[in-house]
Formats: C-alpha cells, sequence, structure tokens
C-alpha cells in the first residue's frame, strides 16, 4: 500500500502534449549531426542541437576519436584521482587552460556537474552569492547546495547588481555568478562591467562561458577575449559539449583553487573519468578551431542572420541577439509546443523552452543553425520558416 502511494507520486501530466498532439521532447535520433539528421526515421534539417561550429562529425575529430580508442579502449574505468588521469587528460587541461588564458584547469563529466559540484568547496553560509536571476539550473542547484545567502539581480542589469552589493556587507566573501551567453535568450552578459563592479567591491565573479567557448571572441576563446577581460582573477566554467562538440565540463581559475578542487570536489574526485574517444575529441576540435575559427565564425554569423531575417519577414517576435542563437518568443506553454509541431511536421527541428525553464508565459523556440548546414539546408529552412509565419 505504502509504495503504491510512493509510485503514485511520480505520474507525469500530459494534458499539454495530449491537447498538442505531439510532444517535443525524447525525440529519437538515428543520426550524427550531420546536415540533415534522421529523426524517428525521417530526414530534418537540425536548429536545435548546440552543435555551433558543426565539428561533431567533422571527420577528423571522429579520426582523432577513433585513435584514442585503438591505443587505451573506451574507458579507463576509474575516477581522474585514480586511473583516469590519463595523459591525454593532463595535456587538454593544459591546452584549455591556455586557450581561455587561464592558469589552470579540471576537466569533469559534465558542465552540470562542474557547476554542481563548485559552489559548496567555495563558499558556506558566511559567504553571499549574488546571481543572474536567469541563470542556468546547473549553477542555481550548485549555489543552493552550498548553504549560502543567496541573492538574484535581475538579468544583465548593471544598475541592480550595483545596488546588491553596496548593501552587502559582513559576509566573508561576495561571488557575482553569471553566464556569457545565456542559451535560452541569446543575450549577452556585460561582463567586463561586471568585474569592475567586481573589483570596486571586493566580489569574486564566477562566469559559465558554456555557449560562448568556441564562438565568441576573435580567436573563438570565449567571453573573456570578447570582452577584453584581461587578468581574470575569477573562476570560469564551460561545457565541452556545445561549440567543443564533444562532453565534459570544465572549471579554470587560479592554480592554488584548482589544485584544491583537484583534491576537495567530491563531483570530480568520485567521478568516472573522461573517456579517451572524448578527450581526443575535443582536443582535435580546438586545433581546428585554431587553423579554421575565422572561416567557420563567419559562415556561422551568416546562417543567424538568415535564420533570423526569415523570422522577422515571418513576422514573428525574435528576442535581439549577437550570439549565434534565434529565440522565438513563442508566449504561453501551449503556443510554444504549437509552434515546435509545426516546425517539426515541416521538417525543422527546434528546442521549445516553457517554465520553469524559462519564466512562466515566456515560451521560446531557439533555433541554433550550426557552421556544417549547407547553404542550400539554410535556404530550405528559411523558407520553411517565413511558410509557417505567413499562415
Ligand atoms: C549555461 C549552461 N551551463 C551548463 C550546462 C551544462 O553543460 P553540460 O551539458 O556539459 O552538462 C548547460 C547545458 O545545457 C548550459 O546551457
Amino acid at each position: 500500500m505504502k509504495l503504491k502511494a510512493f509510485y503514485s507520486r511520480f505520474s507525469l501530466d500530459e494534458g499539454l502534449v495530449e491537447r498538442g498532439g505531439f510532444n517535443p521532447y525524447y525525440q529519437r535520433i538515428d543520426s550524427g549531426l550531420e546536415n540533415k539528421i534522421r529523426v524517428n526515421g525521417q530526414e530534418m534539417i537540425d536548429l536545435a542541437s548546440n552543435n555551433y561550429l558543426g565539428l561533431a562529425t567533422d571527420h577528423r575529430v571522429k579520426q582523432a576519436a577513433m585513435e584514442a580508442v585503438q591505443k587505451y579502449g573506451v574507458s579507463l574505468c576509474g575516477t581522474p584521482i585514480a586511473t583516469g588521469y590519463l595523459d591525454l587528460y593532463q595535456r587538454l587541461q593544459n591546452k584549455l587552460s591556455s586557450f581561455v588564458g587561464l592558469q589552470e584547469t579540471i576537466i569533469l563529466p559534465s558542465c552540470y556537474q562542474a557547476n554542481n559540484g563548485l559552489f559548496s568547496c567555495i563558499a558556506g553560509p558566511q559567504d553571499l552569492i549574488v546571481v543572474d536571476r536567469l541563470a542556468h539550473s546547473s549553477l542555481i542547484q550548485g549555489i543552493k547546495s552550498a548553504g549560502c545567502k543567496i541573492r538574484p539581480f535581475l538579468h544583465n542589469n548593471l544598475e541592480h547588481l550595483e545596488g546588491i552589493l553596496q548593501r552587502s556587507t559582513g559576509y566573508r566573501q561576495v561571488f557575482v555568478v553569471t553566464e556569457s551567453v545565456f542559451s535560452t535568450e541569446g543575450s549577452i552578459a556585460p561582463f567586463k562591467e561586471i568585474v569592475q563592479l567586481c573589483d570596486s567591491y571586493n566580489a569574486l565573479p564566477v562566469i559559465d562561458d558554456s555557449h560562448g567557448i568556441g564562438v565568441l571572441g576573435k580567436s573563438g576563446r570565449g567571453i573573456l577575449e570578447e570582452q577584453g577581460v584581461e587578468g581574470f582573477l575569477g573562476i570560469y566554467t564551460a561545457s565541452l559539449g556545445k561549440a567543443l562538440a564533444n562532453g565534459g565540463g570544465m572549471i579554470s581559475g587560479k592554480k592554488g583553487l584548482i589544485d584544491y578542487l583537484k583534491y576537495y570536489c567530491p563531483h570530480l574526485v568520485y567521478s568516472t573519468a573522461l573517456t579517451p574517444a572524448v578527450l581526443a575529441g575535443t582536443e582535435a576540435v580546438l586545433n581546428i578551431i585554431h587553423s579554421e575559427f575565422g572561416v567557420i565564425k563567419r559562415r556561422l554569423v551568416t546562417y543567424q542572420q538568415a535564420i533570423y531575417e526569415s523570422l522577422v519577414e515571418g513576422g514573428f517576435a525574435v528576442v535581439p541577439s549577437s550570439a549565434p542563437i534565434n529565440s522565438i518568443q513563442a508566449g504561453s506553454k501551449e503556443a510554444t509546443f504549437i509552434l515546435a509541431k509545426k516546425l517539426y511536421e515541416q521538417g525543422i527541428l527546434s528546442t521549445p523552452f516553457i517554465e520553469p525553464s524559462v519564466p512562466v508565459k515566456e515560451g521560446r523556440v531557439r533555433l541554433i543553425a550550426g557552421a556544417n548546414l549547407t547553404q542550400d539546408t539554410i535556404a530550405e529552412a528559411t523558407e520553411i520558416i517565413k511558410g509557417i509565419g505567413r499562415r
């Protein structure tokens, strides 16, 4: 009887899906992220993945991953502190540090895990974390686990942030936590100014650059390069599963702190290390960025603009963005699902966001056109979008 009561708590409300006749989530993908992908056996245009640079199926990246499997097998079956600390792992740590221009890096199985593990190591009840109101779930969950005081500031609002910092005295340490590119909106944090505010109020900045690394900056090194933040003394995290086209998460910063995390961050110490294929694949992506970033970025920007123009022509309300993200303001949960369904039926895979990922009634349908798509595919996508808009 008791077990029945327990399991009955977990039934899903399927009303939304039943009313709309469509569930946009957990669609089965039957191929890699090629120019066209197969979804439930159908060929579609991928405007959903975070494969910004289009390198997830690049032959050089696949080759590097396959060679690593040949040499090391598929796993080291150990945490980094034990047998997981492969030479590839150490090399990638060093390359990532110099890529973002920081002293030291650790690599975790995901950025969700990195953000989850970081805050309970660096903050406690005597500290305050001031965090952007739209910060990612991984940051919020990590911050909550630290047991510190938490104050949200209005999205990208420097005045509001400064007001909070002025009133925040008496804490052991104040942290300011934000993202570079906010993934549901495509908005970009005024991070240089945030760092300056942190300097003025003795606060420590923490930035999640998951959607900026490999995308922002003149050579793809992310938010610090893009905004000319020199000598960054804060903490930097990023996902290796978006523009870097593999998987995993990094935390970078001053050597003393990162060395401490190597022994005291449980999410790193007690979790099996990234596999050789992923380590080698990420290294191969960094090499490609070094030599080809300019060309790839130009394609990415051109595609984003083409999609943006088709949305505007189709009459959609789009959040203005200088990141390669087009986010349509879809409204209610129902309207968001309906728009994702229309796109799906016409052959476009999108990412719909409803609450709690975004505020209630501020549903978004996000479109990201990776640089691997062909111009013909982009032209096809823009015709579909304009057609849906006209109808
Ligand atoms: C801003 C942000 N931070 C962290 C993550 C988590 O990254 P990962 O997929 O590597 O766990 C994501 C991915 O959704 C993200 O968008």
